[in-house]
């Protein structure tokens, strides 16, 4: 364990832990996108940046290890102003300025590209970005994906491949053009996808869904402890 300085206050780091995990587990928060413990940490979003002292520009949190005798920021009037403009981005090209919108969406109430937005007060942007397009894959009994509303944080391909060990999904291309290859088109009985609904379960919006969702919001619902009933191994997850 370890000592670093965050919002004035000493807290104790244990090894090999994150700014985030540090700010985590002392009770500060700071806003994630892409970041999903144990899944996802590319880093792309830049939601979650702070400032070190002696390091220029803004930095990660979910993907810098913290060191002993840091000093950082979680909250200043250039951090708030960056996450908006990330988010910003995002927005800009997420499928809002097309013909998608929020209501419509399967995931309205649940996502948390919309709750990230309602807490840091973005509803629009100020950038014109063409959202990304291609077919909405829907011919899996379970699974869709729209790739208008894909926001690139890679967390099904973390899920479908760390999680559920599956390697099924897999990302495209590199940085702004990244693509999401998930396997719910015409010829998704010759892939290994199991539709167990790992990725749809980690995407923090409405790109990756499961078919079952349509049917009702999810202020609706109660998660329970269950057995997955996809193979007979007897796996307990939260549905
Ligand atoms: Fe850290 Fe997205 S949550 S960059």
């Amino acid at each position: 364990m370890f000592d670093i300085t965050m919002d004035g206050r000493t807290i104790a780091v244990e090894e090999g832990a994150t700014l985030l995990d540090a700010a985590r587990s002392a009770g500060i928060h700071i806003p994630t996108l892409c970041y999903l413990k144990n899944v996802s940490n590319i880093g792309s979003c830049r939601l979650c940046v702070v400032e070190v002292e002696g390091v220029s520009g803004l930095v990660s949190s979910c993907n810098t290890l913290a060191h002993p005798g840091m000093v950082v920021k979680t909250r200043s009037e250039a951090i708030d102003r960056a996450r908006r403009t990330a988010l910003q981005l995002i927005i800009a090209e997420h499928g809002l300025n097309s013909t998608q919108y929020c209501f419509s969406c399967t995931k309205n109430g649940s996502c948390e590209l919309q709750d990230r937005c309602r807490e840091l007060g973005v509803e629009t942007s100020p950038f014109k970005i063409t959202p990304a397009s291609g077919e909405i894959l829907d011919s899996n009994p379970f699974l869709t994906f729209n790739p208008s509303l894909c926001i690139r944080c890679q967390r099904c391909v973390g899920a479908c491949n760390n999680a559920a060990g599956n390697h099924t999904l897999v990302s495209g291309k590199a940085g702004l053009r990244t693509t999401i290859l998930a396997p719910f088109g015409r010829d998704w009985k010759s892939t290994n996808c199991e539709s167990c609904g790992s990725c749809a379960a980690a995407c923090p919006t409405g790109a990756i869904t499961m078919k079952r969702r349509r049917a009702y919001r999810s202020w609706e619902i109660k998660k329970v402890r269950t057995t997955c009933p996809h193979c007979a191994t007897g796996c307990q997850y939260d549905l």
